[in-house]
């Protein structure tokens, strides 16, 4: 089931999301709800999503970073295939180094795209779909993802990020409910 996307400045968005009790989760229910965020995540054409992004405050987000769309002259999709789903449960960061900087853009945030300084390079811990404890480093691609999503789960956009002028102008755009 495609679940729905909040868009900024929507309230829920800044809330910072609830660890899942990893002892006494609800295998079944949770791999409906992984099944619905991708789904959800696939058809908006989106590289990651966190839960707090479709309401529900939970400590977690799922990248993949290699799916494969095809196009047509309009933009239109004409066949998407997943890559590689990464789901990250109770994530935790636990260090970075270095700095890159892209562009980044949010399905919460549409229509906007600005460049963000990021770690370049990030160790991370977390729980995968089958509540296996991981510990992975990251880099560029994967580690900005990362940091994205995570941001979510602590009420964070990457707008945030930007300059407090480019900012402020992104905000009253979205404040009118105009689209940028
Ligand atoms: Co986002």
């Amino acid at each position: 089931m495609k679940l729905e996307v909040l868009h900024f400045p929507n309230p829920f968005l800044r809330k910072k999301a609830e660890k899942y009790e990893i002892s006494s989760i609800d295998r079944e229910k949770l791999r409906q709800f992984i099944r619905d965020m991708q789904e959800t995540m696939y058809s908006s054409n989106g590289v990651g999503l966190a839960a707090p992004q479709v309401g529900v405050s939970k400590s977690l987000f799922i990248i993949d970073l290699d799916q494969k769309v095809e196009r047509d002259e309009d933009g239109g999709i004409i066949s998407h295939q997943a890559g590689n789903l990464m789901v990250f449960i109770n994530p935790v960061i636990l260090s970075g180094e270095g700095s890159i900087k892209s562009e980044e853009g949010c399905l919460s945030v549409p229509g906007v795209y600005e460049d963000v300084k990021r770690f370049k390079k990030v160790e991370v811990t977390y729980f995968d779909e089958n509540l296996e404890e991981c510990r992975i480093v990251a880099e560029d691609m994967m580690a900005i993802a990362i940091q994205h999503e995570n941001d979510h789960l602590d009420g964070k956009l990457f707008i945030d990020l930007l300059p407090t002028v480019k900012k402020t102008v992104i905000k009253n755009k979205f404040l009118k409910g105009k689209t940028l």
